[in-house]
C-alpha cells in the first residue's frame, strides 16, 4: 500500500468538541499541523488545551468531531483507535517517569514489541539524541528535573512516533532552567524531524519555540499563524490582548484605513467597516518625547537597563505604555507629545460581541 502523500499533515482535527456536564471544554476545534512543524496550544487556564492533547493521543472521546493522524481516520463517528495504535508519544507535565525502572528501561517502555537488540539500539540512539546516553542505569529520582524532561522526550521518541504531544512540558522547571531546557528540546525534535504538539500558557514560550501557534480561549481556537502574523495581525481582540503587551483606546472610524483616538488620527492595518473601532497599540511602537504642550503625562517609569516601559495617562484617562531605550530622559510628571510608529490594529466595536461571535465572525 502507498504511503500517505507528503502534503498530508501530520495531525488534522475538524469540529472537534467535547462537553464535561455544563462546561463546553473544547469547541469546535479546527487544528492542522503540518509535518515536521512545532505547533503551540496557546491559551489561559482552563481554555481547553490538555482536553485537546487527550482526545488527540485517545485518551478521550469527543462528543464530536474527527481526528486524522498522518492521513488516517482514529476518531470519528464510527471510529476510536486506541492509544496504543495510534502512534503518537506524549510528555507530560509531570513526567510521569516509572520510578522503580531505570532511565534506560523507561525509555525502552512502549519497545516492548521489539527485539531485545533492536530494543537496545533505539534506547541507545534516543538516549543519545537527549544528552542521556551515559546515565541510562540510573533512577529517575536520582535525576534533575532538567534531566527527567529530556529522559521522558526520549520515551517518547523512541517508538519513533508520527506526533509528539507535549503538555506543558517545561512548567516544572524553574526559570533559569526552562529557557535553556525549550532550546535543547526544540533542537532535539529538530534533529529528529519530528512533529510536535505543545501546549502552554506563556506566550513567549509560544512564540520562541514554535512554527505555528494556535491561540485557544474558552475551548475555541482564534487564530492559527506564524508567531509573526500572530503578533503583527491578530484576528481577535483576545488574540492581540494575550499575545505580547496591548493597551486599548476606544476610537471612531474617520476613513476607511483612518481611525480617531485620544492620542490623534492614526493609519489602520486593516479596513474599518463599524463606526466605533477599539485600537491596540504595542508599548515598542510608541515613541515619546518631552515637550510642554504634549497631550500625555508620564505616570510610571520601570527601568530595565536594556530598555524601559513608561506609562503614560493621555485624554480620557486612557493608560498607555512605552518601551524605549535605556537612555533616562523622562521622569514622572513630564508632558510628552506621543507618536504611533506604523498602522495599528484596530476591532469592530460591537457591545454585544461575545468572543465566540468574535471567533465567527473571523474569515476562514
Ligand atoms: N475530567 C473532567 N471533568 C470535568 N471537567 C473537566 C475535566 N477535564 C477538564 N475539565 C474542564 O474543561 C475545561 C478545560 O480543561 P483543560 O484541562 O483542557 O484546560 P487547560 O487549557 O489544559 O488548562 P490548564 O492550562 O490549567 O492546564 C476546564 O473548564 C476544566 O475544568
Ligand atoms: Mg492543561
Amino acid at each position: 500500500m502507498a504511503g500517505p502523500e507528503p502534503t498530508t499533515p501530520a495531525l488534522r482535527c475538524c469540529a472537534l468538541t467535547r462537553r464535561f456536564g455544563d462546561t463546553l471544554a473544547v469547541d469546535r476545534v479546527d487544528l492542522t499541523v503540518p509535518r515536521g512543524s512545532l505547533t503551540a496550544l496557546l491559551g489561559p487556564s482552563g481554555c481547553g488545551k490538555t482536553t485537546v492533547l487527550r482526545m488527540v493521543a485517545g485518551l478521550l472521546d469527543p462528543d464530536e468531531g474527527r481526528i486524522e493522524i498522518d492521513g488516517t481516520l482514529v476518531t470519528g463517528p464510527t471510529v476510536a483507535l486506541p492509544p496504543e495504535r495510534r502512534n503518537v508519544g506524549m510528555v507530560f507535565q509531570d513526567y510521569a517517569l516509572f520510578p522503580h525502572l531505570t532511565v534506560a528501561r523507561n525509555v525502552g517502555y512502549g519497545l516492548r514489541h521489539l527485539s531485545r537488540g533492536e530494543r537496545a539500539e533505539r534506547v541507545a540512539s534516543a538516549l543519545r539524541l537527549v544528552g542521556m546516553d551515559h546515565l541510562g542505569a540510573r533512577l529517575p529520582t536520582a535525576l534533575s528535573g532538567g534531566q527527567q524532561q529530556r529522559v521522558a522526550l526520549a520515551r517518547a521518541l523512541a517508538p519513533e512516533p508520527d506526533l509528539i504531544l507535549l503538555d506543558e512540558p517545561f512548567s516544572n522547571l524553574d526559570a533559569a532552567l526552562r529557557a535553556a531546557v525549550r532550546e535543547e528540546v526544540r533542537a532535539i525534535l529538530r534533529a529528529a524531524d519530528q512533529t510536535a504538539v505543545f501546549v502552554t500558557h506563556d506566550q513567549e514560550e509560544a512564540l520562541s519555540l514554535a512554527d505555528l501557534v494556535a491561540v485557544m480561549d474558552q475551548g475555541r481556537v482564534h487564530q492559527i499563524a506564524d508567531p509573526q502574523t500572530l503578533y503583527t495581525q491578530p484576528a481577535t481582540r483576545f488574540v492581540a490582548e494575550f499575545v505580547g503587551e496591548a493597551d486599548v483606546l476606544p476610537g471612531t472610524r474617520a476613513g476607511r484605513y483612518l481611525v480617531d483616538t485620544p492620542i490623534g488620527r492614526l493609519p489602520t492595518d486593516r479596513a474599518l467597516r463599524a463606526g466605533e473601532v477599539t485600537v491596540v497599540v504595542r508599548p515598542e511602537s510608541l515613541d515619546l518625547r518631552r515637550a510642554d504642550d504634549g497631550t500625555g503625562v508620564v505616570t510610571g517609569l520601570s527601568y530595565f537597563g536594556h530598555d524601559q516601559l513608561v506609562t503614560i495617562e493621555v485624554a480620557g484617562g486612557h493608560v498607555l505604555r512605552s518601551r524605549r531605550g535605556p537612555g533616562l530622559d523622562l521622569v514622572r510628571g513630564d508632558r510628552v507629545r506621543l507618536e504611533v510608529v506604523g498602522p495599528v490594529v484596530a476591532f469592530d466595536r460591537v457591545a454585544a460581541t461575545t468572543l465566540a461571535d468574535e471567533v465567527d465572525g473571523v474569515p476562514a
